[in-house]
């Protein structure tokens, strides 16, 4: 059965000329749960925006967000939060900077579950998210009382991934988490999103400009191309696909007008 279901979804934006142009066209897409997809495409393709949607960011022009047959459409951000977790390019939007990193773990373990009105954290907890912590391999369950401000860029990534995945959202979107980081970092980022995809049985949307990435990561590929998918691999064809053939193909939609 089909785990998420995107139909004919229409989203135009007004240019300063009160012209109308689709930064999503008439895109339909089904993900089975365990999907991890990885998104491609230039800039302006619509990838952010086709993420936007599944989060609910906005409110379609038209079509329909099914997820776990529940229809989502008309539910705002906030009520889809508990079900679908982001991770951005930029590591301060994913961690509160002057918080610790014990404070915002504790701050994303909650959501999703029901209000408590009581505050911090138990033993229990701390223990637990030392132990997440601790598979980083970062030293970071040592500097538990440190403000995660102070961290660096991979440091944070490598909390807000945790964090995006410790209440085990239904959905985890990736906007382009590594690109921030030194390649070294990036490896380590993705391999961990890699793990906690895996042990956790998430379903993942990841929009990546790492051809490579793109190539060896998940189990499904989707190119966008002027807020259309234009291409969706499955496991057999992206495992024939080689860098230079997606490459090519990205140079090719670029001529086409
Ligand atoms: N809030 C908005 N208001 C107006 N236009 C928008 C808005 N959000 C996105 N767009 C436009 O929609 C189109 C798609 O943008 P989007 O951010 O989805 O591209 P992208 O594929 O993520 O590109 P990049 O690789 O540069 O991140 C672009 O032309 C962009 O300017
Ligand atoms: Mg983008």
């Amino acid at each position: 059965m089909t785990y998420i279901r995107l139909q004919d979804i229409d989203k135009t934006f007004y240019m300063k000329n009160d012209q109308a142009y689709y930064a999503l066209k008439n895109i339909s897409l089904n993900i089975e749960k365990g999907d991890f997809i990885t998104v491609i495409g230039g800039n302006g393709a619509g990838k952010s925006t086709l993420l936007n949607a599944l989060a609910g960011t906005f409110f379609l022009d038209s079509g329909k967000i099914i997820i776990d047959e529940q229809d989502v459409t008309q539910l705002p951000e906030h009520k889809r939060a508990k079900q679908i977790s982001r991770v951005f390019q930029d590591p301060s939007l994913g961690t509160a900077p002057r918080m610790t990193i014990l404070e915002n773990m504790a701050l994303a373990y909650r959501r999703g579950k029901k209000r408590t009105l009581k505050r911090g954290h138990s033993h229990d907890e701390k223990e637990f998210f030392k132990q997440q912590l601790a598979s980083l391999n970062l030293n970071l369950e040592t500097r538990l009382e440190s403000e995660v401000g102070v961290l660096s860029g991979g440091q944070r990534q490598a909390i807000a991934l945790i964090m995006a995945t410790l209440h085990s959202p239904e959905l985890l979107l990736l906007d382009e988490h590594t690109a921030a980081l030194d390649p070294k970092t990036q490896r380590m980022i993705m391999e961990l999103t890699h793990q906690i995809i895996k042990n956790n049985h998430l379903t993942s949307l990841m929009i990546t400009h790492h051809l490579p990435d793109a190539l060896h990561y998940g189990n499904r590929l989707i190119v966008l191309h002027r807020g259309e998918i234009v291409k969706d691999f499955n496991e057999e064809e992206k495992k024939a696909l080689h860098v230079t053939d997606l490459y090519e193909l990205l140079l090719t939609l670029d001529e086409r007008m």
